[in-house]
């Protein structure tokens, strides 16, 4: 299968830190495949997805996705990268109060200037995948945290990024909504297509990648 994300011996220095947070770290993705990335607090995962995600640079080493080498990207660039070729999903879902569901999960495609028509036929889609259709037009305050969850996972996936990352997306969620994310995640993961990286410290939710990178001290073996 082919590699969409090579990384090459990245290191990550943080200013007055006695050891990097990521040393020599190196591991392909391919694409399609749906990631699992585990290893102690500390050790170094969320790095990982800031320095992949564009949000930091690495001290050392380079990081190229579809041949593009992110780390020399300006910073208006990677801004631009992270708009059209990234989803993120959070622990803490980060939807807008102030915006119904079908307003929050369009809001990837609105920035991209995508005619209405269109956004409203994905948002149906994408929330029949994730099993919240009869919420849309309800505002976050009124969903479970799993459907809340649910939701931003639509909107991390609603303008079909090459590249989903989600660091701890079941930390807050009971087991039920657990599963119910965790299966919309793999079931569309399969169906788009979508390559997804995903942090967690739970084996349940590990069970559902197709690979493990284990970290420690940010040191990866797989
Ligand atoms: N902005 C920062 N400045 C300085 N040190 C940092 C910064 N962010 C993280 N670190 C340090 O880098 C190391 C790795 O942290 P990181 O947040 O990547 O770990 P993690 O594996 O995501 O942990 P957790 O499972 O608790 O989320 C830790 O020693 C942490 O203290
Ligand atoms: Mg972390």
């Amino acid at each position: 299968m082919k590699s969409i994300l090579h990384v090459n011996n990245i290191t990550k220095h943080y200013p007055n830190q006695p050891s990097p947070a990521l040393d020599h770290v190196s591991f392909h993705v391919s694409q399609g495949e749906f990631l699992g990335i585990m290893g102690a607090s500390g050790s170094g995962k969320t790095t990982l997805l800031n320095v992949l995600s564009t949000i930091d640079k690495p001290t050392e080493g380079d990081i190229s996705m579809e041949n593009i080498q992110i780390q020399k990207l300006s910073q208006a660039e990677a801004a631009d990268f992270r708009k059209k070729q990234l989803g993120f999903i959070f622990q803490e879902y980060f939807l807008l109060d102030s915006l119904t569901i079908r307003e929050n999960i369009s809001v990837p495609l609105t920035l991209l200037h995508v005619p209405a028509g269109r956004i409203r036929s994905r948002v149906n889609a994408l929330a029949n995948a994730f099993g919240i259709e009869s919420q849309l037009d309800k505002y976050p305050s009124k969903l479970s945290g799993g459907q809340q969850q649910r939701a931003a996972a639509a909107r991390a996936m609603v303008k079909m990024p090459p590249l989903i990352f989600a660091d701890e997306p079941t930390g807050a969620l009971d087991s039920a909504s657990a599963t119910e994310l965790l299966t919309a995640l793999s079931e569309t993961n399969r169906n788009l297509g979508s390559t997804i990286l995903m942090v967690t410290h739970d084996p349940y939710a590990a069970s559902y990648t197709d690979r493990i990178l284990y970290f420690k001290d940010g040191s990866s073996r797989s």
